[in-house]
Formats: structure tokens, C-alpha cells, sequence
């Protein structure tokens, strides 16, 4: 059992040790402070190259999954740049986000994988600004676009389909992949489209990363068009108009397909 001591103890120590020891000396010797390591954060971000990043991110799918694989590569390469502590993360945390958190379907694990790599770099207004970019492009896009040297799962001259999740839930966007492409959920080529689109979430992240470290980020699409006329009524601080205010910047017509048509 460690003995706390209390600061007055210490301080006594300290002036029977020869009255020497300033604050600093006596907290280090503290054994509740001893083994802490100073984190610092928000961490120092580092421009990245867009595609050793894709290179990177489809490997690390295939290791722990595709949130990792989204955070695992953005942050381990500004890591490796900084050193320790920053070397010392545990990476592999961010694993739990695979299958849109523990196989629930929710949120896709590479959205929240790079929502994780942002928070790492930004904080406040910032933060969500380049977190909703991705999201909305995550939504709008035919993806996957990346192309590996060598495929995993597939064979090299394997043509893959692209689709428009028109949704960051892991669920709807991997079931529109599976009704574009004819390929089923638990498929290999349905793993290699989640690989390659690991690849492309990272790369996008990084490109808006990039941009904001040199000052150049300027939110474009922050949602769906449709979203922005639904929260026109609906969103927070409409109160003025008609209608019950909700959380959300998803795309409402994917589960509100025919609400205030005639
Ligand atoms: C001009 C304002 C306005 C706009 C724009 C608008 N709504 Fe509404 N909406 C209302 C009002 C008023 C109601 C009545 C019930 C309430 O207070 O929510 C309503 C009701 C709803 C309901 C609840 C329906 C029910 O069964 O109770 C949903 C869901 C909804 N809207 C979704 C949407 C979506 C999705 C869009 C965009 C495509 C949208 N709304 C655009 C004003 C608006
Ligand atoms: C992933 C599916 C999904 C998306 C996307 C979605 N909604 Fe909903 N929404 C629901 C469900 C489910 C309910 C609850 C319906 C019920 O119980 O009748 C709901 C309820 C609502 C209600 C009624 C709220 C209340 O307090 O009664 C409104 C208004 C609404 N949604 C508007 C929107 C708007 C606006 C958007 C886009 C910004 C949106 N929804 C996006 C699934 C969704």
C-alpha cells in the first residue's frame, strides 16, 4: 500500500531535509504525482500527405478495423513526427467504433474515426465545422474512389461499385453499397469496399487538416441541402418558426421521406 502524504506532511519533510525543497521538488516527490505523464492536448498538427495516408488507412483496416483505421493513420503519423509522449497513445482504443460501434450499425467507424483525429487537433467552433464537412461529404459521395496496389480481398482487376450513402450510419451506408454493387453484408468484397473507403475518409480528413493548418479551411457543405431547409423550422434557434426543434444534421429525407407532402 503507497502512504499518501498530505502537502503539510511534505512540507515538514521538507524543512527537516534541510529546508531546501521549493513547491516544484515537493510535489514531485508526491507518489500520487509521481507516475503521471504530462498529455498535453490539443496536439500540434502536422500537414500529412494525402496519399502515403490512403496507403496507410487501407493496411490498418485490415488490422483492427475501420475506425482505427481512420484515426490509427492520421494520428500515428503526426505521433511518429512528434515523438513521446505523443507515440505513446493507445491507437488501438479507437477500434471499439468498427461496425458503426461494437456491430450496432450507428455511426460509420471511419466518420467517427476522423471525427476523433480532428479533436485531437481542434477544439470548439473549428472542430465541429471540419467534422460536419467530412460527415456531409461522407453522405453525398459515390465512394469508394481508392484504388490499392494490392487488393486484399479481391483479386487486382476486381471492378468495384460506388455508391451514395446518402447517411453517416454504418447500417444504411454499407446496406446501399450491398444493393449497388450485388455483393452480400459479410462478403470479402464487402470488407475490401469498407477498406478502400477507410482510405478515402482518411484521405479527406487529412486534405481539411492540411487546409486548416495553413489557414486555408472554409466550410462549403455543412449538410444536406435538404437539412438545411428542414432546419429552417426544426433546428436549435428557430424558435420563431413552427415546428419541434431536433438534434440532428443527418439528411432527413433518408427516414422522413414523405413528411409535409400532399
Ligand atoms: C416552414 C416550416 C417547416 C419546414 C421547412 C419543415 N417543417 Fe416539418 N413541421 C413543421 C410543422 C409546423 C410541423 C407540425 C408538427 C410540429 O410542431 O413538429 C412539422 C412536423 C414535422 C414532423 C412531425 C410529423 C408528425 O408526424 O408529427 C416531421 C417528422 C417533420 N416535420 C420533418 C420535416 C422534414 C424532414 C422537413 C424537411 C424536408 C421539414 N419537416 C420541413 C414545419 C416545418
Ligand atoms: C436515421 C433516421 C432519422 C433521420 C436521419 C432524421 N430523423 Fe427525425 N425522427 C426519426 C425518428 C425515428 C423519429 C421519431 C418518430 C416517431 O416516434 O414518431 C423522428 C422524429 C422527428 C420529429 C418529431 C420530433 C418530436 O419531438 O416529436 C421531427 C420534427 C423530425 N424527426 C425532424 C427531422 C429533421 C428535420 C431531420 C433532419 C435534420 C431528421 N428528423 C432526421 C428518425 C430520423
Amino acid at each position: 500500500m503507497k502512504k499518501i502524504f498530505s502537502r503539510r506532511e511534505f512540507l515538514t519533510l521538507g524543512a527537516a531535509a534541510g529546508g531546501t525543497l521549493l513547491g516544484a521538488n515537493i510535489e514531485s516527490l508526491n507518489p500520487s504525482s509521481q507516475n503521471k505523464t504530462e498529455t498535453p492536448f490539443p496536439w500540434e498538427y502536422r500537414i500529412l500527405d494525402v496519399e502515403k495516408t490512403q496507403n496507410r488507412a487501407y493496411k490498418n483496416y485490415f488490422q483492427a478495423g475501420c475506425m482505427y483505421g481512420v484515426f490509427g493513420s492520421v494520428a500515428g503519423q503526426v505521433a511518429e513526427d512528434l515523438g513521446k509522449p505523443y507515440t505513446d497513445f493507445p491507437f488501438i482504443l479507437s477500434s471499439y467504433g468498427g461496425g458503426g460501434v461494437a456491430h450496432w450499425g450507428s455511426l460509420c467507424g471511419t466518420c467517427n474515426g476522423a471525427a476523433m483525429a480532428v479533436a485531437l487537433f481542434h477544439q470548439g467552433n473549428l472542430r465541429n465545422q471540419l467534422t460536419s464537412e467530412i460527415f456531409a461529404w461522407y453522405e453525398k459521395t459515390e465512394l469508394p474512389v481508392y484504388t490499392p496496389q494490392e487488393p486484399v480481398k479481391v483479386e487486382k482487376n476486381f471492378e468495384m461499385k460506388a455508391s451514395q450513402s446518402k447517411s453517416t450510419l454504418c447500417h444504411t451506408s454499407v446496406s446501399r453499397w450491398t444493393q449497388a454493387s450485388g455483393f452480400s453484408t459479410f462478403s470479402p468484397q464487402r470488407a475490401e469496399r469498407c477498406a478502400r473507403l477507410v482510405a478515402d475518409i482518411a484521405g479527406y480528413t487529412v486534405k481539411l487538416l492540411n487546409q486548416a493548418a495553413k489557414d486555408q479551411f472554409s466550410p462549403q457543405t455543412q449538410m444536406s441541402a435538404v437539412s438545411s431547409v428542414c432546419r429552417g423550422c426544426h433546428g436549435q434557434g428557430k424558435e420563431e418558426a413552427e415546428g419541434k426543434k431536433v438534434i440532428s444534421r443527418m439528411n432527413c429525407s433518408v427516414c422522413h421521406p414523405n413528411v409535409h407532402k400532399k
